[in-house]
């Protein structure tokens, strides 16, 4: 069985980041044991969790079941896990992270994110002296935050000296956030697509283009939307239950789109995002 293998991105901290990682939202504890071991199987290196997907602990059964805690597994191995945003704090996030590695059975996670910035109670900055000392301790690699809008980024690195090294934002061809996109670039600050098919409704997008983009190459209509997130150098956490559609979706370097095609994908943009507006959203 082929084996994929996934580019890696440099991030402003200098670590190498896969491009491609799974996403484990919406599997519950247990189902998700057996979804991260196929994954790993297939190849992916990149795993992203967050407490409050409730499965840390199936994450960390998965992780500890394929030998992937320790050793050369474990370096080659990215996590990525989130704090939630009912634990922003210093010392609750002290608490929390302790916990976390605990589920995960790990000693240190490549990337550690603030889940929202939740403007309405901000504690970034002050939550962020605890990500520091994480980072100091050897226990987390980069530091990185999710749904950040600029002013969110500018408000933190006011308070900390710092921009995250990752945003990892709702990017999709229907809601490509343009502005974020380009803050981001212009700071150094990789840019992390999550529900990177608009958790499945781009796939008919914009009247059968897709379909007709898939079609000419021989793939689905899922790889020409995650080649397309490829090619413009993000990073994305494609997320799927399912063994066959998990390598489809590691799958994605044995074509290329035309200019043309990635430019009607380009077009795609719209006013409607999929997820939740982060200036008003908190995910407890
Ligand atoms: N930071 C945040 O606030 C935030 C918010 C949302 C998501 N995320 C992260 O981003 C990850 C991905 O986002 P998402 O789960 O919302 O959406 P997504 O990855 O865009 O879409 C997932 C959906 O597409 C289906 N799918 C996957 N691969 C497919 C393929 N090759 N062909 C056809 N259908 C396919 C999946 O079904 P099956 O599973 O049945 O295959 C699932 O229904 C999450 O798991 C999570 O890790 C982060």
């Amino acid at each position: 069985m082929t084996v994929f293998h996934t580019p890696m991105i440099t991030l402003s901290d200098g670590n190498l980041i896969p491009q491609i990682g799974l996403g484990v939202l919406r599997i519950d504890d247990e189902g998700v044991t057996p979804v991260v071991e196929s994954a790993l199987e297939a190849g992916y290196r990149h795993i992203d969790g967050a407490a409050g997907y409730n499965n840390e602990a199936g994450v960390g059964r998965a992780l500890q079941n394929a030998g992937f805690t320790q050793g050369e597994n474990r370096k080659n191995l990215w996590v990525t896990t989130k704090l939630r945003d009912s634990e922003q704090g210093y010392d609750s996030a002290r608490k929390a992270f302790d916990r976390q590695l605990d589920l995960l059975q790990l000693d240190y996670v490549d990337m550690y994110m603030l889940h929202w910035p939740t403007p309405f109670n901000w504690r970034s900055g002050e939550t962020w002296k605890a990500f520091d000392e994480f980072r100091a301790e050897g226990r987390v690699r980069t530091l990185g935050v999710c749904n950040f809008l600029p002013e969110h980024l500018e408000r933190l690195h006011k308070e900390t000296g710092e921009y995250p090294a990752v945003n990892q934002i709702e990017l999709h061809p229907t809601w490509q956030q343009r502005e974020v996109v380009a803050y981001c670039k212009a700071h150094n600050i990789a840019v992390e697509a999550y529900s990177p098919m608009a958790r499945g409704a781009d796939l008919n997008a914009g009247d059968g283009v897709i379909e007709r983009i898939a079609r000419a190459h021989g793939v689905t209509e899922a790889q020409v939307i995650l080649r397309w997130h490829i090619e413009n150098g993000t990073i994305i956490i494609p997320k799927s239950v399912h063994a066959d559609r998990q390598r489809q979706n590691l799958d994605l370097f044995g074509f290329v789109l035309d200019p043309d095609e990635h430019a009607a994908i380009d077009a795609l943009d719209g006013p409607t995002r999929a997820g939740h507006d982060p200036m008003t959203f908190t995910y407890a």
